[in-house]
């Protein structure tokens, strides 16, 4: 699209800046394959934990301060319900986050139009109820990715005493008989460990939870927790057990790099036949996605800044299975996909966790990938080269992946719904262009949907 129509559609306005909404433009990314990525790349801090770290803020008096916090539309989403529920935020000086709540009890309920842009606002039961006692939250509804359910966070939440009821799109939780209890989780959910945590910090005797979910950013919740004054003990295998206290106390707290974002570089590296530094990493943390990495052929040395990953002489084709942490991630799994496509041979990516991650198969086909998909399964027969054209990113794993096909396909690649890639990277555009991508941010008209 040209500047003078872009002009024409914005009037005066400003331009539009990452991670907000468009009125009648939204933004697309477009990049021109054929530049391997080379140099040096700091990964920010983990969404997911900040974001989580964001909804137990409120349970403390005074102010927390959160450094190593992404500045990506989901943390910007994640203050807007905070301030609408009467908490004060602040940007600091040094890229920290001040969170203070009031003095009384926040606003009990999230609102459906906030809560509708990100699921991670179901993060506020555990800590509304951990607070006061009380919330009314939005049910998320549905999402790109598949059915998301609530029924363990609402299993685990009644267990410690709380009643709840589903009306009108929302769930009423009134904490009755606090009292500690043992949860046994079905499947181990991020979401639902976290706000059976965040409510069994507070809540009188010890609570136990049995197939705990045992991501980083759970332990991180526990770590940050604890420095508050919690008691929560295990965070990081299946069973956490944690002491109730009766108050917690706000302090100063940095989050744990972003081991998603960290993999989607290190996927960068590989598919571009390039080679970088990824600074600001746990190794651990990565290990599950090195090893898949690895297999495909990419060579990757541990050093003292992180990690130095170089692409191979060709990419071996393997096969993935999605899995809870320690297992391969999910939300990795659509990159891994982009390699693979120009993996010479078969490789075979079974979904475990969500059963609608598939949808970015359609927009690398139209790319040139071969990719079929049979219920959980997709099959991928290696092509020798992907092409530009004009693709959507359906959801904000799908975009990064989109991004990665795009830096090695022939031609230019246009990616609409690009606010998706936004929710989760920060500083996309300057990080791939410091590592020698050419890309840059564009409009186009229509409206951005949720
Ligand atoms: C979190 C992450 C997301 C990641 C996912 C799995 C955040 C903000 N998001 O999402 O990036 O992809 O973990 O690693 O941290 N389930 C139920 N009932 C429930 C809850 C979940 O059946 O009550 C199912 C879901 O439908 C899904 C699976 O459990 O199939 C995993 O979901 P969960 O671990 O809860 O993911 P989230 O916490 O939503």
């Amino acid at each position: 699209m040209t500047t003078a129509i872009i002009d024409q559609l914005m009037g005066e306005t400003a331009p539009i800046k990452s991670g907000e909404r468009c009125g009648p433009l939204k933004e697309t990314l477009c990049i021109e394959g054929g530049h391997p990525l080379h140099g040096l790349v700091r990964v920010s801090g983990a969404k997911n934990a900040g974001l989580v770290l964001m909804a137990a803020s409120i349970m403390a008096d005074g102010e927390t301060i959160l450094d190593n916090l992404p500045r990506i539309r989901d943390v910007e989403v994640m203050i807007e319900i905070l301030n609408d529920i009467g908490v004060d935020t602040s940007w600091n000086e040094d890229d920290s986050l001040s969170i203070c709540p009031p003095a009384g009890k926040v606003k009990n309920h999230t609102s459906y139009d906030l809560a509708k842009q990100m699921r991670a606002s179901n993060l506020f039961l555990g800590s509304m109820l951990g607070r006061q006692g009380e919330a009314i939250v939005s049910l998320p509804g549905g999402c790109d990715i598949g059915s998301r359910p609530m029924d363990l966070h609402i299993k685990g939440v009644a267990a410690l005493g709380t009643e709840v009821k589903i009306e009108h799109g929302y769930i009423f939780a009134n904490t009755k008989q606090p009292s500690g209890a043992r949860v046994y989780l079905d499947f181990p959910s991020v979401g639902a460990t976290e706000n059976i945590m965040m409510i069994a910090a507070k809540t009188p005797g010890t609570s136990i939870i049995e197939n705990a979910a045992k991501e980083p950013e759970i332990v991180d919740l526990a770590n940050f927790l604890n420095s508050m004054g919690a008691r929560i003990r295990g965070a990081g295998t299946d069973l956490i057990k944690i002491e109730g206290v009766s108050s917690l106390k706000a302090g100063r707290y940095a989050i744990i790099p972003d081991r998603i974002e960290a993999g989607t570089y290190m996927v960068g590296a590989a598919i571009s036949g390039g080679e970088i530094q990824v600074e600001n990493i746990i190794p651990t943390h990565l290990h599950p996605i090195i090893a898949k990495l690895q297999e495909t052929g990419a060579h990757i040395e541990e050093n003292d800044r992180g990690l130095l990953v170089r692409a191979g002489n060709k990419i071996s084709p393997v096969d993935i299975k999605t899995l809870p942490y320690p297992g391969f991630p999910t939300d990795m799994q659509s990159q891994m996909m982009a390699l693979l496509s120009l993996a010479p041979g078969s490789s075979m990516i079974v979904e475990n966790v969500f059963e609608n991650r598939f949808q970015i198969v359609d927009e690398l086909k139209r790319m040139g990938a071969n990719i079929k998909v049979e219920g959980h399964t997709a099959v991928i027969e290696g092509v020798k080269n992907l092409y530009g054209a004009q693709v959507k990113a359906t959801d904000l794993r799908a975009g990064a992946a989109l991004v990665l096909a795009a830096l090695t396909a022939e031609g230019e690649t246009e990616i609409e719904d690009a606010i998706h890639i936004f929710r989760g990277y920060e500083d996309i555009v300057e990080k791939l262009t410091t590592l020698g991508a050419k890309v840059h941010k564009g409009y186009m008209e229509g409206e951005y949907t949720d």
